[in-house]
């Protein structure tokens, strides 16, 4: 007999009625008769049935919450409401025991901090194994997007030996001893003796070698860890996150701008159609939780609305220099409502700006393009005025940022010049410099930040709840 999954009994043809065998883990055991079995593969739990009368007593004892049993038995059309079949179990066996007293994953509504403490167990909740099911399947959407494409995925390095990114802090890689490290003659750490002959740090971004990739392939995407030691305590960021980068050669701007989008339409897309009953759970969860919180500050469409907003409707797009004039002339600015108050064109926009424009202003996503040279990276193509980069960050309700890309400066002499301007040394990155020597050409890309994604997706406010093991300041713990 092969054992089932619970997903595959529930989809199953009651016609079909026979002997099944399943393996789960114990949600409830109400009456000493009616087990709730889930096994992960879906929302759902599948119902035993035992006939304790027949069932030793010690054996029943130890069916509690937690504990992990094999069942076989048959499947048929349920008597109860809220299941279409459920099992007759003929023989049932505890697998491993589960402590009831001090389990933590009681059937009762836990707070999302105390899941957080627990996060090698919270997965046995409705909601975390709604939120890690919809994260595998927007993975394996974004693959397949890519796939379909003509993309070729490209693993670009963990430990990276250029720091000229400047996305962030960087966290060292070091196999030197810490406690007594060799020096130099300025009696500063000697990194020529460390394991690379130089100092090496964890990347921030994969963007400068799928570059390389792409002068080459034409059209790459990674999808790997990033790394940043930021000391920023927020619900959007991690210090470990994973990023979705494409780039494209022979693409600008805009066509990076058609890419970013219907790739998001896409992955939306497809958990909407293939994850709809996690969607569903999700979605009730987010409006129990909204009903707590004051009319005001209730969101007008629910999960799956906004979900199916974004699918369906067009991304804003935006100058910076538009939105700087629409910021300048809003009513918190006025008000001086804003921490930061928009005086000129050339300040930097803080969360508050990006919220209000997505938030209040559009009610949409937003690509925001033409940036301020000054305020962003190095790599990003000058425009013909000499002050705006054609950078583009997309920004989602509730989220904020979720893409940050740009069409790549390939002209040698413009990116020799900005190097020089912003203290970069020309020697660390020889190699990138030789893109632009040999066969350049215009190119394109971005980086999705996968986690805000998924928090879109599953409308959890919280960065740390839709990762399985979170890294933030002060924390790394499993
Ligand atoms: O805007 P960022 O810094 O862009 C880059 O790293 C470029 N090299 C990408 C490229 O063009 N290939 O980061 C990209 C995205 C952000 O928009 C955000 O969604 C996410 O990565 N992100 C973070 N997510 C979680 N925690 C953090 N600390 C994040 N920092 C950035
Ligand atoms: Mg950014």
């Amino acid at each position: 007999m092969k054992t089932h999954t619970v997903a595959e009994l529930l989809n199953k043809d009651i016609n079909a009625l026979h002997e099944v065998e399943i393996k789960g883990w114990v949600r409830t055991f109400r009456a000493n008769r009616f087990i709730a079995l889930n096994d992960g593969s879906t929302l759902n739990n599948i119902q035993c049935v035992v006939d304790f009368e027949n069932l030793d007593e010690s054996l029943l004892k130890r069916i509690t919450t937690g504990a992990a049993v094999h069942v076989f038995g048959e499947l048929t059309e349920s008597q109860g409401k809220g299941q279409k079949v459920e099992i007759q179990v003929s023989k049932i066996s505890v697998l491993g025991d589960s402590d009831p007293e001090t389990y933590p994953i009681q059937p009762k509504k836990h707070s999302f901090e105390f899941l957080r403490e627990n996060a090698h167990l919270r997965t046995r909740t409705n909601t975390f194994s709604a939120v890690m099911r919809l994260r595998s399947s927007l993975s394996f959407a974004i693959h397949k997007y890519f796939n379909e494409n003509g993309f070729y995925y490209m693993h670009t390095p963990i430990i990276t030996g250029s720091d000229a990114e400047g996305a962030g802090e960087m966290f060292r890689v070091s196999a030197l001893d810490a406690k007594n490290p060799p020096l130099n003659e300025e009696g500063e750490v000697d990194y020529k003796e460390d394991f690379f002959g130089k100092e090496t740090n964890l990347t921030v971004s994969g963007q400068l070698e799928a570059e390389t990739y792409a002068m080459s392939l034409g059209k790459v995407y990674t999808f790997g860890p990033t790394f940043r030691a930021e000391n920023s305590n927020t619900s959007r960021h991690l210090a470990e996150f994973w990023m979705i980068e494409p780039e494209v050669a022979f693409m600008d701007l805009d066509g990076n701008m058609d890419l970013a989008e219907d790739f998001m339409k896409y992955v939306l897309k497809y958990v909407l159609e293939h994850n709809f009953e996690d969607l569903e759970f999700l979605n009730n969860r987010l409006l129990d939780e909204e009903k707590t919180k004051p009319q005001a500050e209730r969101s007008d469409m629910n999960l799956i609305e906004k979900i199916k907003f974004v699918v369906e409707n067009n991304f804003k797009r935006v100058s910076y220099t538009e939105a700087i004039d629409i910021l300048k002339n809003s009513k918190p600015n006025k008000k001086k409502k804003f921490k930061y108050l928009i005086n000129e064109w050339g300040a930097d926009l803080q969360s508050e700006h990006e919220r209000f424009l997505v938030e209040k202003h559009f009610k949409c996503p937003v690509i925001l393009f033409d940036y301020p040279a000054n305020i962003k990276a190095f790599y990003m193509r000058l425009n013909e005025d000499g002050k705006t980069v054609r950078a583009m960050d997309i920004l989602f309700p509730g989220i904020g940022e979720m893409v940050g890309g740009s069409q790549r400066e390939e002209r040698l002499d413009v990116l020799k010049d900005k190097m020089k301007a912003l203290d970069i040394d020309e020697k660390e990155l020889w190699w990138y410099l030789d893109l632009r020597k040999y066969g350049t050409a215009v190119h394109s890309g971005f980086g999705l930040g996968f986690e805000r994604l998924v928090m879109f997706a599953t409308g959890m406010g919280n960065i740390r709840d839709v990762i399985p093991y979170p890294r933030t300041p002060q924390n790394a713990e499993f």
